[in-house]
């Protein structure tokens, strides 16, 4: 079997944008693949955070995955900081990263710039490698994620094969290793539909968890009304009827596409479906199928979480699984860059 490995960071509030672009279609994968779906509580620190929700934010997003349908009887689910493998790796692998290629991430670029360069520890800027760290461990086929990871991956890769070039090959069989490559080279895996799902109150701008404005974005667990009142709010136009992909109407875009994927139809039918609406008809039932959809996930969310020994249960074991495949791709590193044996 293949094997797919991704995660999403605890901070915040997961949003739809999370959903469509990258937990949504996990779920799609868990029967055909070899999976395992990981908190990335490393990540969440490369900007200022809140120290006392951290791990309340740790466990709500592994509930929240259950609670979207991963299913821990096909998949491993665990925490990032629980396989120490991780952070290792990333040391290993950052000596071979070289800065420019950090440098040039948009995500940094424009992270940095809004904190400001004395603000910003380096973890920001070897962000990418603890990522690329995650999955090369994993000799990982396969990355779903949204397309604002696309860059990252593209990093992974060249990493991955830069290492294999430095370190792997006959090199590493002289030094009594197995020889190849260290590495397998990962391809992204992003959705035709949901992978870069829009701010409601700017359809230029990504739906994103650190927007200030929470008016921006529909978060898994918003209440009824919540959803309601942020979509009756949202940014539209003055064009009448709906339609897709015209470029001066991006809110409307975003809309028929979020409403399109959790309606579960086709382009083509949600355009015809829509074509002479008024936002204001449009809206309600966007709110309806909106509602429709998350309820049961929130419901799934309620029960998981209310059972705290049950998740802390999923988590050990998740990382156990996790930590045996990773400590042998660890140890072939340490072996290949010429360590000495402990
Ligand atoms: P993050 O919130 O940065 O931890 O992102 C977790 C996952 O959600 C990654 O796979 C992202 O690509 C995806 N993602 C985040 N924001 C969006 C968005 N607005 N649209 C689609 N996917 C997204
Ligand atoms: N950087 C990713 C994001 O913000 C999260 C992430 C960290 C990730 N490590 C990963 C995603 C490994 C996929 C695989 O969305």
């Amino acid at each position: 079997k293949k094997r797919i490995v991704s995660g999403v960071q605890p901070t915040g509030s997961i949003h739809l944008g999370n959903y469509l672009g990258a937990i949504k279609n996990w779920v799609s994968l868990q029967d055909k693949y070899e999976t395992l779906f990981f908190i990335v509580d490393l990540h969440a620190i490369t900007l200022p955070y809140e120290v006392q929700q951290l791990s309340k934010a740790t466990r709500d997003t592994a509930a929240l995955y259950l609670a979207c349908g991963v299913d821990t009887s096909k998949a491993s689910v665990f925490v990032q900081s629980h396989v120490r493998a991780h952070v290792e790796l990333m040391w290993l692998l950052s000596s071979a990263a070289p800065i420019g290629w950090l440098n040039r991430m948009i995500q940094f670029k424009e992270k940095s710039r809004k904190a400001g360069d004395e603000n910003v520890g380096v973890a920001l800027l070897t962000y990418p490698v603890l990522m690329a760290s995650d999955i090369l461990l994993y000799q990982s086929d396969l990355v779903p994620v949204g397309e604002d990871q696309k860059q990252h991956l593209e990093l992974t890769r060249e990493l991955a094969e830069r290492v294999n070039h430095l370190y792997g090959g006959r090199k590493w069989k002289k030094l009594g290793g197995r020889g190849g490559s260290l590495f397998k080279v990962p391809e992204p895996l992003i959705p035709p539909a949901g992978a870069r799902v829009m701010s409601l109150t700017d359809g230029l701008s990504k739906m994103s968890k650190s927007a200030t404005s929470d008016q921006s974005r529909i978060n898994l667990l918003d209440s009824k009304d919540a959803i309601a009142n942020k979509i009756k709010r949202c940014k539209t136009d003055s064009f009448p009827g709906l339609e897709f992909d015209n470029a001066d109407r991006p809110e409307c875009n975003n809309l028929l596409s979020v409403y399109q994927i959790i309606t579960n139809r086709t382009k083509e039918e949600v355009a015809q479906e829509c074509q002479h609406m008024n936002w204001g008809t449009f809206k309600t039932v966007l709110t309806d199928a909106l509602i429709d959809h998350l309820n049961p996930i929130q419901a799934r969310y309620e029960e998981i979480t209310s059972d705290a020994g049950y998740l802390d249960q999923v988590l050990a074991e998740g990382a156990s699984k996790a930590a045996d495949i990773a400590d042998v791709t660890l140890s072939n590193v340490y072996q290949a860059m010429g360590f000495l044996k402990r």
